[in-house]
């Protein structure tokens, strides 16, 4: 926040169904964190949208915070493709609500698959106490970088 305050923000955040126009800025966030990873275009947000899944935003007042993109066709069924929120508004519980609002619009019983950078240890921690278990690590997945598999086992 500009002024590093956060109280009664939360209550004022809304989770809403993401629309087109939330691309650029969700790609800004994701550039901000992760610079020169040739996987984060564009185009892998604007397909990933496109394609059948969940897609959320976390609005607060008019601004777009946060995202997630969910496709149900993957290498596997389920697969987060991308979870971001504003550097200004982490730990505020922003990033769980997205999460659990996939979650929510998912039949019981599926299961979910992420995978994220092997140093990414916030990401990791995040994706722990949501209830994700380590599956494995694949080498090289982004370029020369390694990924854990994440799965939250059912909904
Ligand atoms: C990962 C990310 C989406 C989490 O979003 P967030 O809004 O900050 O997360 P929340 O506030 O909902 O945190 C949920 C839980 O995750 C854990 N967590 C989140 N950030 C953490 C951190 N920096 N260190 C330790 N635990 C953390 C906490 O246990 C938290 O639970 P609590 O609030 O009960 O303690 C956000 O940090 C982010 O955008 N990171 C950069 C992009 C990224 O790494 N995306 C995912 C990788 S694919």
């Amino acid at each position: 926040m500009e002024n590093g305050r956060t109280e009664g923000v939360p209550g004022k955040i809304r989770i809403v169904k993401m629309e087109k126009s939330d691309v650029p800025i969700l790609l800004e966030y994701g550039k901000r964190h992760w610079k020169d990873e040739g996987w984060l275009t564009k185009e892998y947000l604007t397909s990933s949208f496109g394609q059948a899944g969940l897609s959320y935003v976390a609005k607060y007042e008019k601004k777009t915070i946060g995202g997630v993109i969910l496709v149900y066709e993957d290498i596997v069924r389920n697969w987060i493709r991308y979870v971001i929120v504003d550097k200004e508004f982490r730990n505020l519980g922003v990033g769980g609500r997205l999460l659990a609002t996939i979650f929510s619009h998912m039949k019981a019983g599926e299961s979910v698959f992420v995978d994220t950078g092997v140093t990414d240890k916030k990401a990791i921690m995040f994706y722990e106490k949501m209830g994700f278990k380590n599956r494995g690590e694949v080498k090289s997945l982004y370029e020369n970088k390694s990924a854990y598999i994440f799965l939250l086992p059912k909904i």
